[in-house]
């Protein structure tokens, strides 16, 4: 080994760097030397506005951002939903179910008209109709994203409407989820592969049967830190004897181990106490066991950049992280169950009791991390050797800001 914490602290007062070549910097240093990072990002890393829309193009709009439940954005009970507004990083799409209910085709557009720009949907706005009419000038579209009508072009001698169609970006359905590509369109040799970006993680949670499962619970929070300052408390629990006496009950903070196996995710997993049979605040079960899973092991795993699932021996939950701003994030968080032979959904309150007490002693933590990070006399500090998983999501961290790319 050739560095020490001294050379490794490569930022300090830098001047002349942008915050992004700040953290290029850091990075690189580590990259340098031998071994998994040794210590936390810069400052510039959660702070800087220009870091985050470098994020929000590269990591999320760059890679495979989890959009939410399939079910949840084009829901097919009733009339069906046909198309959604979504934002995947920084870009606009349109999600769009092409066909009828779950046969059809799930598709993803560029959220931009093709006359002069006009976005098709605002917000999250969405809609039952069978074509996407702009509303500026009504050029419409059919589901495919063909151009169908452009009110006045009939004579315009030239005009070819099959040059107009919308931009079609790549889009995957996984576990239930759709995920989002928005910086190459469809087709491109620039989209990264999908099957690389899960790589094992498909394998390991295929026990579960994501797919079948349905949300039994869900909040939502709003908190005052980075993204990357909540998925790194994700990573460790260094912290857990001090901040959540409830989970210390039902699993012990030191168990467990974590996977460096491929793919574009971070994680390992903990075992619960002898005599508990869930993460719940009595350790009983709340739903339905999975058939086929681990009943003594939980695992904590994040699909980067965006998707933590957190896999229960009865319950899956999921936090789906939007980053706001530098220091604001949102923060779905959902608790999905294997529902009855007739249909009907377990309640998952233990659950949803049991993790809202322990996101929030977390949301504390994470927004007093972020407020410490303002500090002019803030310097990255090492990780503990129980901290390796945030180690491994800064390594991968680094690579992207390095390469642009989460799988090497
Ligand atoms: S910008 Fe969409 S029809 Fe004109
Ligand atoms: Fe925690």
């Amino acid at each position: 080994m050739t560095s020490t914490s001294e050379t490794r602290t490569s930022t300090g007062p830098t001047t002349g760097l942008s915050p992004l070549d700040v953290v290029r910097a850091a990075v690189a240093v580590e990259a340098a030397a031998e071994g998994e990072p040794q210590q936390m990002l810069p400052a510039e890393a959660y702070t800087s506005p220009e870091v985050l829309a470098w994020e929000r193009r590269h990591l999320y709009a760059g890679s495979w951002t989890c959009l939410g439940r399939v079910d949840e954005l084009l829901p097919t009970e009733g009339k069906p939903t046909t198309q959604r507004a979504v934002m995947v990083g920084d870009v606009a799409g349109l999600l769009v179910r092409d066909g009828a209910a779950e046969q059809g085709t799930v598709r993803l557009f560029a959220n931009t008209c093709r006359h002069r720009g006009h976005e098709l949907f605002g917000g999250e706005e969405s809609s039952q109709r069978r074509s996407i009419t702009c509303p500026y000038h009504a050029w419409s579209y059919a589901l495919d994203g063909s151009l169908i009508a452009a009110p006045g072009f009939r004579a315009v001698d030239g005009f070819v409407a099959e040059d107009h169609g919308l931009v079609e970006l790549p889009v995957h359905l996984w576990g239930g989820w759709v995920f989002g590509h928005a910086l190459h369109p469809l087709g491109s040799p620039e989209v990264p592969s999908f099957t690389e970006h899960l790589g094992e993680l498909d394998r390991l949670l295929s026990p579960y049967g994501l797919g079948s499962l349905v949300v039994a619970e869900r909040h939502t929070y709003e908190i005052a830190a980075n993204w990357k300052v909540v998925a790194e408390n994700y990573h460790e629990c260094y912290h857990c004897p001090l901040i959540h006496p409830e989970l210390c009950q039902v699993s012990p903070p030191d168990s467990g181990d974590n996977y460096d196996l491929p793919g574009a995710w971070v994680g390992g997993s903990m075992v619960l106490r002898d005599g508990m049979a869930t993460m719940s605040l009595t350790g009983e079960l709340v739903a339905t066991p999975l058939p086929g899973v681990d009943p003594r092991k939980v695992e904590y795993l994040h699909l980067l950049p965006n998707l933590l699932v957190s896999a229960h021996p009865d319950y899956v939950m999921a936090h789906r992280l939007v980053p706001l701003a530098p220091g604001r994030t949102w923060i779905e968080c959902s608790w999905m169950v294997l529902p009855g032979p007739d249909g009907e959904v377990p309640s998952a309150a233990g659950a949803a009791e049991f993790w809202d007490i322990t996101n929030r002693q977390d949301w504390g933590a994470c927004e007093s991390v972020q407020r410490g990070l303002a500090s002019p006399h803030f310097h990255p500090g090492p990780f503990a050797p129980n901290e390796d998983a945030v180690a491994h999501l800064v390594r991968t961290l680094g690579r992207a800001y390095r390469t642009g790319r989460l799988v090497p």
